[in-house]
C-alpha cells in the first residue's frame, strides 16, 4: 500500500519529465473541462491511427491550468490510453487513469478526476461538452486571451458526477 510519500515521489518524478504535454496538431477530438471544486482547467486532444482493424488512441496530450498532481495525472494517463480504442479508455476511471501514481491521497482526487473529465469530454460521443477540433482555440492559453469573440463556457465538474 503506497503512502502518500510515495505518492508525491511520483507525482514529482512525473513532473520532472512530463509526457504528451502541449496541443497535438490534427487531432481528431478535443474535450476540456473545469474543476468546480478548485477552478483548475485541463484540455486533452486524441488522435487515432487504424490497428488491425481497430481504431485506437494513437497519441494523447494535454495542456492544464492545473495543480502539480493534475499535470502529474495527465502525464501517465496519456501514455496508459495510448494503442486503447476510445471505449476501452472510457472504461478507465480516475483512479485507474491514475494508478502508476499509486493510491491517490482523498484531497487529490478530483484532480484525476479533471483528466477523466477531459477525456471523456474528448471520446464520449454524449458527452454535452465535447469539443470541436476545429473551433477551439490551439491552446488552453489562446481560449481565454481576449479575441473579442463570444464568451467562453468552461463545463464545471464535480467529484460526485
Ligand atoms: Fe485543482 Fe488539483 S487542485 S486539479
Amino acid at each position: 500500500m503506497g503512502t502518500e510519500k510515495d505518492f508525491r515521489a511520483k507525482v514529482e518524478s512525473a513532473l520532472a519529465q512530463p509526457k504528451n504535454l502541449g496541443e497535438l496538431e490534427d487531432a481528431d477530438a478535443v474535450g476540456t473541462v473545469g474543476s468546480a471544486e478548485c477552478g483548475d482547467m485541463l484540455r486533452m486532444w486524441v488522435k487515432f491511427r487504424d490497428e488491425d482493424g481497430r481504431r485506437v488512441i494513437d497519441r494523447a496530450t494535454f495542456q492544464t491550468f492545473g495543480c502539480e498532481t493534475a499535470i502529474a495525472v495527465a502525464s501517465v494517463a496519456t501514455e496508459l490510453i495510448t494503442g486503447k480504442t476510445a471505449e476501452e479508455a472510457l472504461n478507465m476511471d480516475s483512479q485507474a487513469l491514475a494508478a502508476p501514481l499509486g493510491p491517490l491521497p482523498p484531497l487529490k482526487i478530483h484532480c484525476a478526476q479533471l483528466v477523466e473529465g477531459a477525456l471523456r469530454s474528448a471520446l464520449d460521443p454524449n458527452s454535452a461538452e465535447q469539443g470541436d477540433v476545429d473551433a477551439v482555440a490551439p491552446t488552453l492559453l489562446q481560449s481565454f486571451q481576449g479575441d473579442g469573440g463570444a464568451p467562453k463556457k468552461v463545463v464545471l465538474r464535480t467529484s460526485h458526477e
